[in-house]
C-alpha cells in the first residue's frame, strides 16, 4: 500500500517535472520567436530636402570628404547625468552646449537658471553638454562628481563639433529621455528664464511637431568667417529656415523624427543649420517668437522677467542681474523662481 502510494508520487512528480519542463521550453521557445529581428537602421546618405522654395541636395561623398568624422563619429558618452526622476510632473529639460574651459559660466549658470526646480508643476533639469578639450578635465570630472549634471563625449571640441553634439544628444535624448515633454537647447552664455519658458509651455506650446525660436529665414551662406561653406560641400546660396543656435525650445515628441533623420542625413558641420536640415528632413515646423532675444536685449528687469533667452551675458552679469530680475514687481504674470 505505502510501496504504492511512493510509486504513484514518483510517477505524479516525474509527469509534473515533465510538464514543468515543457511549460518552460514552451515560454522560451515563445519568448524566442516573439523577439522581433531588430530592425535595420537607416544608413547615412545623400538626401535631397525642398522646402517649397529651394531644394537642397546634400552629397554624402563630398561630406564625407571634407568633414570625415562627423559623418562616421559612433556617439560614445563618458560621464551620464543623474537619472531625472520628475515622478509623475513633466520634464523639462535644459541643454546647455559648454566648453570645459568655461569654468566660471557654468558656475554662475548653476547659481541662477541651471538649476533643479519645480515651476508650476513641471520638474526643471539642466544638463551640460560637454566635449573633450586638453586642459580644464580635471575641474570638469570635480563638477561631474559634485552636480551630476554633465554629458560628456568622447569627442574633441571644435566649432564643427558642435554639430557631433547636436547628433549625439538627440540619440541620448531618444534612448534615455523620453519622459522629456521640453527641451531647451542653447549656449552656454546667456540668460535663460525657466518661469517664463514653463509658463509658455503651459498656455501656448501645445503642438507636438513645432519648434520655437529665432527663426532664421533663408539665411545667406557665408563663403569667409568661421562660418564659411565651401561651394562644393554646398553649392547653394541660401539655407533653409533654422532655428538659431543660441536658444530654441522643441517638444519632446519630435525627439524619434529628429533621431530618425540624423541617422540618415549627412551632418552638416554648422549646428544650427544641421538643426534645420533635420527639421526640414522630418517635417517639422519652425515658429518665430520674438522672446528668443539671441542678438541681446538691453537691461530692464520687466522686460527680462518676459524674455525666454537673451543672448551674450557673461556670468558675473548675469548673478548681478538674476536678482534683479528675480524681485522686480512687475506687471506681467510670471512668478520668480525661488
Ligand atoms: C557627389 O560628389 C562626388 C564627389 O565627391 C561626385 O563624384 C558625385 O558626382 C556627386 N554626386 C552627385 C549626385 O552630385
Ligand atoms: C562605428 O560603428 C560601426 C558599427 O559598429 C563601425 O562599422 C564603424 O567603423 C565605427 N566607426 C568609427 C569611426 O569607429
Ligand atoms: C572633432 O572630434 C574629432 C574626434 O575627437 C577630432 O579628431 C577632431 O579633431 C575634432 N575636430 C575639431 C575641429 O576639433
Ligand atoms: C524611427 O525609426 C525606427 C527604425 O527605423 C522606426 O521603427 C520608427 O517608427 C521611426 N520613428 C518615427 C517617429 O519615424
Ligand atoms: C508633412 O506634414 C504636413 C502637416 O504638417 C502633412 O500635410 C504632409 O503630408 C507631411 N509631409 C510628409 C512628407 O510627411
Ligand atoms: C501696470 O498695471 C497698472 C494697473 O494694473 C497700470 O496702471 C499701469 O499702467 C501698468 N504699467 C505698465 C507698464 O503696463
Amino acid at each position: 500500500m505505502r510501496l504504492r502510494i511512493v510509486v504513484y508520487f514518483h510517477i505524479l512528480l516525474s509527469i509534473g517535472v515533465i510538464l514543468l519542463f515543457a511549460t518552460i521550453g514552451l515560454k522560451l521557445s515563445a519568448k524566442m520567436s516573439v523577439i522581433p529581428a531588430s530592425p535595420p537602421k537607416p544608413e547615412r546618405q545623400s538626401v535631397t530636402l525642398e522646402d517649397g522654395v529651394y531644394t537642397y541636395h546634400l552629397n554624402l561623398s563630398q561630406f564625407q570628404e571634407e568633414f570625415p568624422q562627423l559623418q562616421s563619429y559612433n556617439c560614445s558618452l563618458l560621464y551620464t547625468p543623474q537619472p531625472v526622476n520628475g515622478g509623475t510632473s513633466p520634464l523639462l529639460l535644459l541643454a546647455i552646449k559648454s566648453h570645459p574651459a568655461s569654468v566660471s559660466r557654468r558656475g554662475a549658470l548653476r547659481s541662477t537658471w541651471a538649476k533643479s526646480v519645480d515651476i508650476m508643476g513641471y520638474t526643471v533639469r539642466p544638463v551640460f553638454l560637454m566635449a573633450l578639450s586638453d586642459m580644464h578635465m580635471e575641474i570638469v570630472k570635480l563638477e561631474k562628481d559634485e552636480y551630476k549634471d554633465i554629458l560628456l563625449w568622447d569627442f574633441t571640441e571644435g566649432h564643427h563639433n558642435l554639430s557631433l553634439k547636436e547628433r549625439c544628444f538627440l540619440e541620448w535624448l531618444n534612448y534615455n529621455s523620453p519622459q522629456a515633454a521640453f527641451i531647451f537647447k542653447g549656449d552656454d552664455d546667456v540668460f535663460v528664464n525657466p518661469a517664463s519658458l514653463v509658463q509658455f509651455i503651459k498656455m501656448r506650446a501645445t503642438s507636438p511637431s513645432t519648434l520655437h525660436g529665432a527663426l532664421q529665414r533663408h539665411s545667406v551662406v557665408l563663403r569667409y568667417s568661421k562660418y564659411q561653406i565651401s561651394k562644393t560641400l554646398f553649392p547653394y546660396s541660401k539655407y533653409p529656415y533654422f532655428l538659431s543656435g543660441g536658444g530654441f525650445l522643441f517638444p519632446g515628441a519630435a525627439v524619434q523624427l529628429l533621431y530618425n533623420a540624423s541617422l540618415q542625413l549627412p551632418v552638416f558641420p554648422l549646428d544650427d543649420v544641421y538643426f534645420g536640415f533635420l527639421s526640414l528632413a522630418a517635417n517639422l515646423s519652425l515658429r518665430h517668437d520674438s522672446r528668443f532675444y539671441v542678438f541681446g536685449l538691453r537691461f530692464d528687469p520687466c522686460d527680462y522677467q518676459q524674455a525666454f533667452v537673451v543672448h551674450r551675458i557673461e556670468p558675473d552679469y548675469l548673478q548681478k542681474i538674476w536678482k534683479l530680475v528675480q524681485e522686480a514687481q512687475c506687471n506681467g504674470t510670471v512668478p520668480a523662481i525661488k
